[in-house]
Formats: C-alpha cells, sequence, structure tokens
C-alpha cells in the first residue's frame, strides 16, 4: 500500500505545480500587463506607436534639450527646417543644410522622421505667391515635391504633403496661390507626385480645428478622404495637429479619430500642446489616440515651454529648466492604456467602381426621382440626390412638373413652387452633401390627367442627370 501513496502524493503536488505555472503563464500574455516604461517613447512603443517632438536645429547643441529629446522620444519633426521658405528659397535653389542637421541627429539616435511640409501657404517664399501661371505653377509645386521628397528618401517614415488647406469655419478650401491658381485639384496633383517620388513614406493632410466631428472643417477634410480613397489617389495617413486651448480636445476627439481612421487611413496626433498644459487635458488627449488602432503616434510641438511658439502659455511636457512637469505623468500613465497600434501601409487603394460614372472633373449631380405611391388626385414622391461635384454645405435643388403637380406637402426638405417651378432647400441637418454623396427627401403632391416624372432638375445650378 505504502508505495502506492507516495506516487498520488507526487502526482497531485505535480500538478499543483503545473496549475500555479498555467497562471503564472497567463499573466504573462495578458495585454496591458507589461511592465510600465519610464519614458514617453517606451511606454508609446509598448502599444506599437511613437512618441515624438518637433526639433528646432538650432537647439540640438544645447545639452539639456538634446539629453531629453534623446531619452524620451522616438519621432522627430523639423521644426521649420524643412519648410519651403528653408529648403527652395529661390526658384531651384534647395538648401537642405538645416534638414539635414536633424535627420543625421535621427538616424544616429535610432529616432524616426516625420517630413513637415511640402505644400503649405506659410512660410512660402514671394516668389512661390507670386506665380500665376497654372503651368507654371503647377510644375514648380511638383518640381518642389519630387526634388525635396528624393533628398530625404527612405529616411521619412511620413510625409505632411499638403498643411492646412481648409478655410476655419468651412467646409471648402482656403484661399491660397496654390488654390487660386490651380483650383481644388491642387491637393490631389501633390499627392500623386508625392507618391511616385518615394513610394515608401505614408503620405498625410495635417490640420488644426479638425479634431471636433461637429465641425464644418472637420467635414470638408473627411468628404476629401472619402473621395480620395475612391477614387485611388493615394493617402495614407490624417494629421491632426491638436493646439489645444487648456479645455483640452473637444469630447469627440476619438469619434472623430474612428471616423477618419475608419476610411482606411492613419490618424496621428502631429503638434500636440495645451495651454498651461493640464493634466486632464493631456490625458484625454492621449487617451482619444491610443483608445483607437489606427492612431499610430503622438508628436508635441516643442519640449520645454520655453521652446513652444506659444509663448507665455507653457502648453508643453517639461519646463524652461528641463523638468518632468505633472502633464508628463499623466501622459506616461494614459500612454499605457488603450488598444496595440493596427495601422496600414502605403499602398494606394482601388478605386471603388462608381455605379454611373461621369467623365473626371464633370462634377453635377445625379437624380432618382421615384413615385412612392398614387391615388386618385393626390401622389407620394421621394427624391435622392448624388453630389458628383465638390461637397457642398447647403443645397438647393429646383425642377419643373410638366402637367399641373402641385406639391403640398414635403418631408427633410422645405419646399416652395411657383407655377410649374419647384425649389427644394435643405433643412438644418441635411445641408452637407460630401464628394459622392447622397441625401434624400420627400413631399406629397397633388396630379390630374397624368403624372409625368420631372427630368430638369438642377442641384444648386448645376444640372444634374436622371437616374
Ligand atoms: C510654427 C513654428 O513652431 C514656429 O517656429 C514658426 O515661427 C511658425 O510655425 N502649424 C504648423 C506648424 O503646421 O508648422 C507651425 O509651426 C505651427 C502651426
Amino acid at each position: 500500500m505504502k508505495p502506492s501513496i507516495r506516487p498520488r502524493r507526487v502526482r497531485a503536488l505535480v500538478s499543483v505545480l503545473a496549475a500555479a505555472a498555467a497562471v503564472a503563464g497567463t499573466a504573462l500574455l495578458v495585454p496591458g500587463s507589461a511592465q510600465a516604461a519610464s519614458t514617453l517613447g517606451a511606454q508609446a512603443a509598448q502599444s506599437g506607436r511613437y512618441f515624438g517632438t518637433a526639433v528646432a536645429a538650432g537647439k540640438l547643441g544645447d545639452s539639456t534639450y538634446s539629453t531629453i529629446l534623446d531619452r524620451e522620444f522616438n519621432m522627430i519633426t523639423p521644426e521649420n527646417e524643412m519648410k519651403w521658405d528653408t529648403t527652395e528659397p529661390s526658384r531651384g535653389s534647395f538648401n537642405f543644410g538645416p534638414a539635414d542637421q536633424i535627420v543625421n541627429h535621427a538616424l544616429a539616435h535610432g529616432q524616426r522622421m516625420r517630413g513637415h511640409t511640402l505644400v503649405w501657404h506659410n512660410q512660402l517664399p514671394g516668389w512661390v505667391s507670386g506665380i500665376s501661371d497654372a503651368n507654371t505653377l503647377r510644375s514648380v509645386m511638383d518640381n518642389h515635391i519630387t526634388t525635396e521628397m528624393t533628398h530625404f528618401k527612405g529616411k521619412i517614415y511620413a510625409w505632411d504633403v499638403v498643411n492646412e488647406a481648409f478655410a476655419d469655419g468651412s467646409t471648402q478650401h482656403r484661399s491660397s496661390v496654390f488654390q487660386n491658381v490651380l483650383g481644388n485639384g491642387f491637393i490631389e496633383e501633390a499627392f500623386r507626385t508625392a507618391r511616385a517620388a518615394d513610394p515608401n513614406a505614408k503620405l498625410c493632410y495635417n490640420d488644426y480645428n479638425i479634431e471636433n466631428w461637429s465641425d464644418a472643417k472637420t467635414q470638408g477634410v473627411y468628404a476629401m478622404v472619402k473621395d480620395f480613397k475612391s477614387r485611388g489617389v493615394p493617402i495614407d495617413c490624417v494629421g491632426f495637429q491638436s493646439h489645444f486651448g487648456s479645455g483640452g480636445p473637444p469630447a469627440s476627439f476619438q469619434t472623430t479619430l474612428s471616423n477618419f481612421a475608419a476610411l482606411g487611413v492613419d490618424v496621428q496626433l502631429t503638434e500636440l500642446d495645451i495651454a498651461q498644459a493640464p493634466s486632464t487635458a493631456y490625458s484625454n488627449t492621449v487617451k482619444a489616440c491610443v483608445n483607437v488602432a489606427r492612431c499610430a503616434g503622438i508628436t508635441v510641438w516643442g519640449i520645454r515651454d520655453s521652446d513652444s511658439w506659444r509663448t507665455g502659455e507653457n502648453p508643453l511636457l517639461f519646463d524652461a529648466n528641463g523638468n518632468k512637469k505633472a502633464a508628463y505623468s499623466a501622459v506616461l500613465s494614459a500612454l499605457a492604456g488603450g488598444v496595440p497600434y493596427g495601422g496600414g501601409g502605403t499602398s494606394t487603394p482601388t478605386p471603388t467602381p462608381t455605379p454611373t460614372p461621369t467623365p473626371p472633373g464633370s462634377g453635377g449631380c445625379s437624380v432618382k426621382y421615384t413615385i412612392a405611391s398614387q391615388w386618385t388626385g393626390g401622389f407620394g414622391a421621394n427624391i435622392t440626390v448624388t453630389n458628383l461635384g465638390d461637397p457642398v454645405s447647403s443645397w438647393t435643388l429646383t425642377w419643373s412638373f410638366g402637367a399641373g403637380q402641385q406639391v403640398t406637402q414635403a418631408w427633410n426638405a422645405t419646399v416652395t413652387q411657383s407655377g410649374s417651378n419647384v425649389t427644394a432647400r435643405n433643412v438644418d441637418y441635411n445641408g452637407s452633401i460630401p464628394a459622392n454623396g447622397s441625401t434624400s427627401f420627400g413631399f406629397n403632391g397633388s396630379w390630374n390627367g397624368s403624372n409625368p416624372a420631372p427630368s430638369n432638375f438642377a442641384l444648386n445650378g448645376t444640372a444634374c442627370t436622371t437616374a
């Protein structure tokens, strides 16, 4: 009997140890259980992200500055050195010296680079803003993009190809020499040129005040990215500058990031700074990013408060002496949460076939008019209008009836009629129609004798085809 007891005890002990080992093993695999890192870059890297800063070449010799830079940050954006006024101060004469200093520093310290920026209305030399001939400006812009991207080829993780092209408080582009001389297509032209110059760099559109989902500017940029993706225009990422007031990001920031990400682009916080740097505001900002799988990383716009372009606002994570501020710890702990980065590469999307193809650049609209029901003397109709031109923020659809029909009541539009001419206007919640987007409304009407469908629709004065 004795021999039979001992093996049983041994087996029991072995299974207890195995269970303990299994528990320990499981614990090691639980996401987020990795030991907290002690620097911003290392903590971001645990979820596959980066943490970057803007750098000024002239400060690399300041040892307080470069010590923090190399300890905390694994992505660098040149604050000014890659802008047009520095890189091509006169036509065809390029100066990459200051930017090379930064790129060489990054290469020597294992940091990646964001390129900022190729096409922007600011820090643009006068010789460019004075060009009024479209062919000249197009070749100057394309040459600038190609020459600068080729110089840094293979050394740039992502380029801000076009910066701040949209107008504040609007879904439309701002006025600039590029917009005014080349028209809406200049952004697409820049991205196509950029892809050809360095196919391995991510290509970003970068802007400010696009963090709040309901803002017109956010909607305008969103419509552009959606349109680019549907037509195969190369774009890989959207940069949200994130220059915030002391209240921090808008409540919808994470929603905005997710909605853009759902279009198939990475999102990045590219120039973060927050007036007075409240810890909660910083923490909320970081959480909005790390909760979105396609949020690739965060860049703050400078290291110490004394390095900030926002003089007197103390918006950064280190004080003038290089000491960590309270917001630093808030950022470090927020970086430990969220979901791992799961982003995409630089492939050019395959255009989604459109059911009713139109010649490129023709714009216009398409209308589907359906009589949903009809009875003696009365009928109900639905209209879906598809915007084939640039995004609109308000719309008017006009048509005329051919057989004396009269609108009696409408929904999702305000409809008026004068003689046979009908005018339908958007209501306050459906004024925006992005490029290739649609909106629908309906009405009841009266008829007598016959009730033919109208065919002469126009959207904001442009004739539509009927589907
Ligand atoms: C700022 C720099 O920080 C300043 O040094 C310079 O004088 C002006 O530009 N949006 C951008 C950045 O895209 O390039 C700007 O950087 C800040 C606003």
